[in-house]
């Protein structure tokens, strides 16, 4: 195994958790110790090994100067549906217009991904794999939910799975609850709503059940009601799946609180809130995380059943929908646990970009660097349940992404510029 030193580090972010006290109040940015300027790094193998100020730094088989640049954990991108064929150009320029999103137009990505070859397919996930690595992304989740028949589904899981064991993609997500399919819309003899839930709880759930670690449901008007989202939250708890939710994109339905009851690792827009719903999220955040026995055959080590329900933000999502932005000053304010992901799909957000989401959280969300910094890394982390991503500590994950900047706040200061200037995923330089 090779051990590599990389010096020059200007400004060096760790996240580190052995650096923070558990007992103490909510650490919303960074905690003591955590930010190490004039720093050095060694990574040794797939693991980061030391990390600390350049004076004191031990030797490694090889070096890297970064030149007085930034270090920062890779980014944790814990929710994009990057299953997908076509685009919806022409439906984003409608609502730049003035028209408003609606869950309907997922039907026009349905026909579009169930229409494509399955080979072309997994190209466009890859690539949009290693577009989403070229901005600095180390830890990524992705989503079945636009294909929604149970052939298109199973295909959908099967091909996720394949990128996760092949290392290229972190989590798989089954959301055959995106939206009813047009085939079941209850007319003309046609099967409704409840035969779709039907679907989706049995068998598709049985066929994607071992190709995914996370159940999702976009509990909306116009995609499943409460009664409905509940129904297949239960059903993917009893097959074994976390629970992740789409939440308050639209309007206040009320499965915020469901979900914390549910015990869903993350609800993610979170557009429409109020006291209670932000209470609801506190009250999860000192929920305690199941480690799972053979910590090395689960990412993380720690059970998807089991653990605080964090608050995610998409900036991307609420720019590109002209929706209000969620409030993420609030949620910390209140106590809840705070991740900030891309929401990479074709609909409603067609980025990927980290660094564009952070930088939207600081100028536009009111968030200090630091906290939009920690909710795009070690609370992405957390919403996927997972202890080995989303922080530079001692046997971390080596997943590093580099600023070509001296300070993590020209994130915020120079908008929009191409900061990212090398990648390392799990010890190897990607980018
Ligand atoms: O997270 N809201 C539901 N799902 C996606 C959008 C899907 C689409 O419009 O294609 C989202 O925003």
């Amino acid at each position: 195994m090779t051990s590599t030193l990389l010096t020059g580090i200007g400004e060096l972010w760790t996240f580190d958790p052995a650096l923070e006290d558990p007992t103490a109040a909510p650490v919303t940015g960074a905690a003591e110790g955590q930010v190490v300027r004039e720093a050095a790094l060694v990574i040794d193998g797939e693991h980061i090994a030391w990390t600390g100020p350049r004076t004191h730094a031990p030797a490694a088989d090889e070096q890297v100067d970064l030149g007085g640049r930034t270090v920062l954990p890779g980014w944790v991108d814990s929710h994009t549906h990057l299953t997908f064929a076509g685009d919806r150009a022409a439906e984003f320029q409608a609502r730049m217009a003035g028209r408003a999103y609606a869950a309907g137009g997922i039907t026009v990505t349905t026909a579009a991904t169930r229409a494509a070859d399955p080979e072309v397919l997994a190209d466009l996930v890859r690539a949009r794999i290693t577009e989403a690595r070229r901005g600095g992304t180390t830890c990524l989740e992705t989503k079945t939910g636009y294909g929604l028949t149970l052939a298109d589904e199973a295909a959908a899981a099967q091909l996720l799975a394949d990128l996760v064991a092949a290392g290229e993609l972190d989590e798989a997500t089954f959301l055959g609850a995106h939206l009813v399919p047009p085939e079941y819309d209850g007319q003309d003899g046609r099967p409704g709503a409840a035969e779709y839930v039907h679907l989706v709880t049995g068998p598709m759930l049985q066929a994607v059940r071992d190709q995914v670690r996370w159940a999702d449901v976009f509990c909306e008007q116009g995609a499943f009601d409460l009664d409905q989202t509940e129904t297949i939250l239960r059903a993917a708890t009893r097959a074994g799946l976390g629970l992740r939710v789409h939440a308050h994109q639209l309007g206040r339905s009320g499965v915020v609180a469901l979900a914390c009851d549910h015990q869903a690792a993350s609800v993610d827009h979170l557009n429409f809130l109020d006291e209670a719903d932000i209470e609801a999220l506190a009250a999860t955040r000192t929920r305690q995380l199941r480690p799972t026995p053979g910590a090395d055959a689960t990412p993380g080590g720690y059970a998807v059943d089991q653990g605080p329900t964090v608050a995610t933000v998409l900036p991307a999502c609420d720019l590109s929908t002209r929706a209000p932005l969620a409030p993420a000053r609030a949620l910390l304010d209140g106590g809840a646990h705070l991740a900030i992901a891309s929401n990479c799909n074709p609909g409603t957000s067609y980025t990927s970009s980290m660094s564009f989401c952070v930088t939207t959280a600081v100028l536009q969300q009111q968030l200090s660097i630091a906290e939009a910094l920690r909710a795009a890394t070690r609370g992405g982390a957390l919403a996927l349940r997972r202890g080995d991503v989303g922080h530079l500590g001692l046997g971390a994950r080596a997943d590093l992404h580099v600023l070509d900047a001296p300070a993590a706040i020209h994130l915020a200061y120079r908008p929009g510029m191409p900061l990212t200037h090398a990648v390392w995923r799990a010890g190897r330089r990607v980018v």
